[in-house]
């Protein structure tokens, strides 16, 4: 019989999740779990929002509307651009996908960083492109320069975080621009902005204010993190309509649910709320930054809703004794094998990952 799995999916290293909360209470029997590992908003949308949609009168009978018109067209005014210019996703995971399986053909070629978000080279694999995955600089910052020379005349996609998940690292406008503008006209660049919304270095640009500078531009954004919808699945892609009109041909009928489509348009419109807990995020950002500092450990300059820190041996160790001390970070793959990523959460969130991090190190003799 011939094998049930196509080998170059039994080749891939499937992506790992941040563990969920009940999974961890079940296994441990721990009744109070933190969970820092998956960069969600730990506020949630506003109660308004959330009472807007209880309140609202869905046909949950019906399929969603397929072409997502409603939160289209709010997202189209958001970004004062034609509603033709953006495709929703099944979180913004699908639409990488879809990018791959749309603009890329087998033995075609991707380049993203690395390390950097697993989805892009899963993407690629899944297609059978080749890639290249190009090192950052210390294993933390983007150079634009290195991601120019990975691109070859086969190459249909170029990835970039920005900012860059799991390092918080990012690129310059002026070298984002740059980017753009170099890359040769076959590559579709896509810019993931996933974490946009936590970026406040006075060089950070959003891709969107710089669409002039490139055609084949496709722009990632997420209501899973700032937004604080990570449970309903949306996000969706800005580009030409040349590349959303063939995204639809592939897209899955229905792959935005009606209540996240509804959800996603009532938080759009709430920006007091988003501007507020961003706000909170970036204060506490700091301060978690600064008492890590205190205690020693390294920590990358971040400009997302997470920091990375330095253990003083195996990260992967740290994980899983904070794991016992019912604290759920993420640990890091080569070459950051002995760094965590910890998500920004609550104030009291993050004393409870502070106070079991200095047991956990206490305990190890680091
Ligand atoms: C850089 C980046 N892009 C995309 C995603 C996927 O987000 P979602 O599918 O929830 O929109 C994530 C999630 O962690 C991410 O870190």
């Amino acid at each position: 019989m011939s094998n049930l799995v196509a080998p170059h999916i039994l080749a891939l290293t499937a992506y790992e999740p941040g563990k969920p909360e009940d999974e961890l209470k079940r296994e441990l029997g721990i009744e109070e779990v933190v969970k820092l590992a998956s960069n969600e908003n730990p506020y949630g949308p506003s109660p308004k929002v959330l009472a807007a949609l209880f309140n609202a009168n869905l046909s949950l009978n019906r399929y969603p509307d397929p072409s997502g018109h409603d939160l289209r067209e709010a997202l189209a005014a958001h970004h004062s651009i034609p509603a033709d210019h953006i495709t929703l996703g099944n979180g913004s995971n699908e639409l990488i996908d879809l990018l791959c399986r749309v603009c890329a053909s087998r033995d075609d070629h991707a380049v993203f960083g690395h390390p950097s978000f697993p989805c892009y080279r899963i993407g690629s694999i899944a297609q059978e492109l080749r890639y290249g995955a190009v090192s950052l600089r210390d294993d933390l910052h983007w150079n634009v320069d290195d991601l120019l020379d990975a691109v070859t005349p086969k190459t249909k996609l170029l990835f970039v975080s920005n900012p860059n998940n799991p390092t918080g690292s990012y690129i310059a406008g002026a070298e984002l621009e740059r980017l753009l503008a170099s890359v040769p006209d076959h590559v579709l660049v896509v810019i993931d902005e996933a974490y946009l919304e936590y970026a406040d270095a006075a060089d950070f640009r959003p891709a969107t204010q710089l669409r002039d500078a490139r055609e084949r531009l496709a722009i990632l954004r997420t209501f899973s993190k700032a937004y604080g919808l990570a449970g309903l699945r949306v996000g969706y892609v800005i580009g030409t309509p040349e590349l959303i009109f063939a995204l639809n041909r592939l897209r899955a009928p229905f792959n935005v649910g009606t209540i996240g489509q509804h959800a996603a348009r009532l938080a759009l419109g709430d920006q007091a709320h988003l501007a507020t807990t961003v706000d909170a995020c970036l204060r506490d950002r700091t301060k978690l930054r600064n008492a890590l500092r205190e205690r020693g450990l390294e920590v990358a300059p971040s400009q997302a809703n997470f920091l990375l820190v330095k253990m003083p041996n195996s990260g992967r160790a740290v994980y899983e004794a904070l794991l016992h001390e019912g604290v759920i970070v993420r640990a890091m793959h080569a070459p950051l094998g002995s760094w965590v990523r910890v998500t920004v959460g609550r104030p009291e969130e993050n004393t409870r990952f502070l106070e079991a991090l200095d047991r956990v190190l206490r305990e190890s003799g680091g």
